[in-house]
């Protein structure tokens, strides 16, 4: 039996804080950011939404998509690093707020690889016959964690969600192959003390070797080659990382996904949110060979090789 996304949905913020609105509260320019991260805007998040709210407004949209009620669900993963407490967990909060009274449920704190994480956690249970829905969500409220006096990281973050359903589909499609991985020695580079405390160059390093090396070994572990590959969607951290993975599996530009220019880095959330846009954008087609690949503080690390389609 095959896992792979039978639906799937986002939540974004309303709110739109572009480059220009920071120049105004820090010493910063839309040309420094631009040049050096390719971002445009983000969204901010108001004191009236926290996590749980942005998870649960995703995760109504994926279960509309995927034809399943919430009762159906055998299990909830919640990849994030912002949950609106320590306990109890997103993924609780969100098995009242949906009503998916037989479900299992837990966060997952992986960083910015926490939904790819979370993906295949959820295959895990699903191919062995132990599940069959499992409702899987990357969502960050970033924006609370963000020392907005520190233009090294304030400029580069947002706060969204993305939400998938992960189920059984038919036969060549879903997830083909996997890779997971973390560097507790490199925990030291990003972190949270009481706000995001990062060393920029040492992860952008870290990140544009593991993006290209995780995204070719999970096309070994399938047995393809980079020019099978469709459609890349990798973290939307920054441009200039993207673009390496990309330029690592030789596609043209037209076959990465790009939404870090509108939402910022939005860690566990900025995979899922760029899938929706995709699909939504016809972009990707049943069939199509996806490779979804994602790092972050940890270090961790994580890459899927999908046949797109149920
Ligand atoms: O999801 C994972 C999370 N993290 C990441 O993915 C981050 C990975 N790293 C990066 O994306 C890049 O390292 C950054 C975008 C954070 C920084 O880009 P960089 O090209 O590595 O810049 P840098 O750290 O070498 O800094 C260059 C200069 C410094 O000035 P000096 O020391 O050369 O005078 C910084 O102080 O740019 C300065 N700077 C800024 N200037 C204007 C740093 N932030 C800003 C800013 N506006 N917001």
């Amino acid at each position: 039996m095959n896992a792979g996304f039978i639906g799937i949905g986002r939540y974004t913020p309303e709110k739109i804080v572009t480059n220009a609105d920071l120049e105004k509260v820090m010493d910063t320019s839309d040309e420094w950011i631009r040049t050096r991260t390719g971002i445009e805007e983000r969204r901010i998040a108001d004191d009236s939404i926290d996590t749980s709210d942005m998870a649960f407004f995703a995760a109504e949209k994926a279960l509309i998509d995927s034809g399943i009620s919430a009762d159906e669900l055998d299990m909830i993963l919640v990849a994030t690093v912002t949950p609106d407490q320590p306990f109890p967990s997103i993924a609780c909060m969100l098995q009242e707020k949906l009503g998916a009274t037989k479900a299992a449920a837990m966060d997952i704190s992986a960083a910015c690889a926490g939904f790819m994480y979370g993906v295949v956690t959820a295959k895990q249970f699903i191919e062995t016959g132990a599940y069959k829905n499992v409702l899987v969500i990357g969502v960050e409220k970033l924006s609370k964690v963000t020392d907005w006096n520190d233009r090294n990281t304030a400029v580069l973050f947002g706060d969204g969600a993305g939400a998938a359903v992960i189920g059984p589909v038919s036969e060549g499609r879903g997830i083909l192959s996997f890779e997971l991985g973390a560097d507790g020695t490199g925990g030291k580079h990003l972190y949270q003390d009481e706000y995001i405390i990062m060393n920029g160059r040492e992860v952008f390093k870290f990140a544009v070797r593991q993006m290209g090396e995780s995204s070719l070994n999970v096309l070994e572990k399938a047995g393809l080659s980079k020019e099978d590959v469709d459609f890349l969607i990798p973290h939307q951290a920054n441009i200039r990382i993207m673009e390496a993975s990309r330029e690592r599996l030789d596609l043209p530009v037209e076959k990465m996904s790009k939404t870090v220019h509108k939402y910022g880095n939005t860690s566990a959330a900025s995979i899922p949110i760029s899938l929706v846009e995709e699909v939504e954008a016809g972009k990707i087609k049943d069939d199509d060979l996806i490779v979804m690949v994602g790092f972050g503080g940890g270090l961790t690390w994580g890459a899927i090789a999908l046949r797109w389609g149920r």
